[in-house]
């Protein structure tokens, strides 16, 4: 069951409002810098990168088990290129793609290691011989929890239709390798507050390769995150 920021058609909207994504920059230049056709982008929310990959030309099945953000994703323009498919990896099943993308950390939302290596088999078993599946992680030694709070992550939102949206990230707890945080969202509008709360695992740079390699997926290099430069790894594996 997604999170209600993902899961919740309120939220997913506000939610997608956010700043741009810088992020995706590097998402977007390996696709060329590894000559993929088709790409596969797990978890991928409100489709943002894979409405961009479609505005190149890319083949692009989108994947979430969040159903109100597919549907915010198909309104966006090149969204009628992609393919949206609700689910998660089982729905790898039968597919075949040059890359499979899991942006955004989307490889922490898998808590148990029984989820993330069902993912990630079924990652390897989708990719061409050639393909690529790359992902981010934080690093858990830079402990990026310690600025979930309102302090450090207020955002105010102006949703057309809604008005302004106060928002902010509290932390509820730190159980390593396990942290829990809720999102708020305070509608200006008519007073009403909503939260959506989270748990994300942090894993260690050599226990996420632990497990590729336990999956017969070989780490071609760990990448910087250039606009979180140090705090997090981007992983590049293929079978
Ligand atoms: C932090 S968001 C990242 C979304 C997107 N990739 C991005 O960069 O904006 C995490 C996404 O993972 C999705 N998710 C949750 N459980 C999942 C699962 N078992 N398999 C695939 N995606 C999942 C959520 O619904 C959500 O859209």
């Amino acid at each position: 069951m997604p999170d209600a920021i993902f899961a919740e058609p309120r939220l997913a909207e506000i939610y997608d409002l956010l700043p741009d994504r810088p992020d995706l920059a590097p998402d977007l230049a390996m696709a060329d810098e590894f000559n993929a056709r088709s790409i596969i982008d797990l978890g991928c929310r409100t489709g943002v990168l894979a409405c961009r990959l479609a505005a190149r030309g890319k083949e692009v099945v989108g994947i979430d088990p969040a159903a109100a953000s597919l549907e915010v994703a198909k309104r966006k323009a090149y969204a009628d290129r992609v393919r949206w498919i609700v689910g998660a990896a089982a729905q790898l099943q039968g597919a075949r793609a040059d890359l499979i993308t899991m942006t955004g950390n989307v490889a922490q939302v898998f808590v148990t290691d029984e989820e993330w290596m069902a993912t990630i088999r079924a990652c390897r078993e989708a990719l061409n011989p050639n393909g690529r599946l790359v992902f981010e992680v934080r690093d858990p030694a830079k402990e990026a929890w310690e600025g979930w709070n309102r302090e450090r992550s207020y955002q105010m939102i102006e949703a057309p239709g809604t008005g302004t949206v106060d928002s902010w990230v509290e932390l509820m707890r730190v159980q390593p390798p396990l942290v829990t945080f809720r999102h708020v969202f305070v509608f200006r509008e008519d007073g009403r507050t909503m939260t959506s709360e989270s748990t994300l695992r942090f894993r260690t740079r050599s226990e996420i390769a632990d497990t590729l390699s336990r999956t017969h997926l070989a780490v071609e290099s760990v990448r910087d995150a250039p606009d979180r430069s140090g705090l997090e790894f981007v992983f590049i594996a293929h079978p």
